[in-house]
């Protein structure tokens, strides 16, 4: 993928969270520069990283969303692309799940996709060209008993991603997802613990995978090897359930 990404500038959401990581450092390794921006992320976080740049953000905050756009269009002069990959932890059976629970995950990860792609999506049409990925899951065609919120998430933010791909692709802007299934993180380990009795089943892979798989197809689908693919999803699953 060599200088795919030389002189290119993309902003990672969730840069903190072990999927958001490996993609920041893994676009760094590459030359690109890379914002990364979480709640709680400083330049510690990224230290040892010279093309990282710590902006912290609430994607709670709609119009803090798009005063860090702003700012990075404007001390930067240019941005190439847009990767989601915040959420928060609620795991849980259906029935003992509170609207407070639904509320938390939708300002995370369904309004923490939309809001950041809203506030993107302008200069991206201006300069005719750039990537987005949202980092969905599998849970979105396969949920998981303890994980229905994520999962009814995950399926709307894919179908957002279809309609936003067709939308806008003529504008020259690819919009995709990434849907990873297990994960080794300590999100994965927590999903784990709220259902011992249905731990993830093997994959035909085995797994779980690494937090480096995933970032690998995010790449891609930023890259220009993926100049055609739009409004899709990508797999990071070992093959979804095994069946034996
Ligand atoms: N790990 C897996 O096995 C797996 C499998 C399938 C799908 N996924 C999906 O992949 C994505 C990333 O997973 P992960 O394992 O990296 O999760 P993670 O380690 O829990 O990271 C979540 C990230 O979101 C940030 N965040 C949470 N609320 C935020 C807010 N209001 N504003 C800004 N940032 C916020 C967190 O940082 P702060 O706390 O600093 O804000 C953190 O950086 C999630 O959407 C998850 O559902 C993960």
């Amino acid at each position: 993928m060599s200088h795919w990404f030389d002189k290119r500038v993309y902003w990672v959401i969730g840069a903190t969270g072990a999927l958001g990581r490996a993609t920041v450092e893994a676009l760094a390794r590459q030359g690109a520069t890379v914002i990364a921006s979480s709640r709680s992320v400083t330049t510690a976080h990224f230290s040892g990283w010279p093309g990282v740049f710590s902006w912290p953000l609430d994607v709670g905050d709609s119009a803090a969303v798009d005063h860090v756009a702003a700012g990075i269009i404007d001390r930067f002069g240019r941005l190439d692309g847009l990767v989601t990959s915040s959420n928060v932890a609620a795991f849980g059976e259906f029935h003992a799940l509170a609207d407070e629970d639904w509320y938390r995950v939708l300002e995370a990860k369904w309004l923490g996709s939309v809001r950041p792609v809203r506030a993107v999506l302008p200069h991206l049409i201006a300069m005719g060209q750039g990537a987005i990925v949202l980092i969905t899951g599998r849970g979105g065609i396969d949920p998981s008993p303890q994980h229905f919120i994520g999962s009814s998430v995950n399926a709307a933010l894919d179908l957002l991603v279809q309609g936003l791909g067709r939308r806008y692709g003529p504008q020259g802007v690819r919009v995709n997802a990434v849907a990873p299934g297990p994960i080794a993180s300590p999100r994965y380990q927590a999903l784990q613990q709220a259902s011992p009795q249905s731990i993830e089943p093997q994959t035909p892979l085995a797994g779980p995978g690494k937090p480096e798989d995933v970032a690998s197809a995010v790449l891609y689908l930023l890259s220009d090897a993926a100049a055609f693919v739009n409004a899709s999803g990508l797999y990071v699953d070992g093959g979804g359930k095994r069946y034996v």
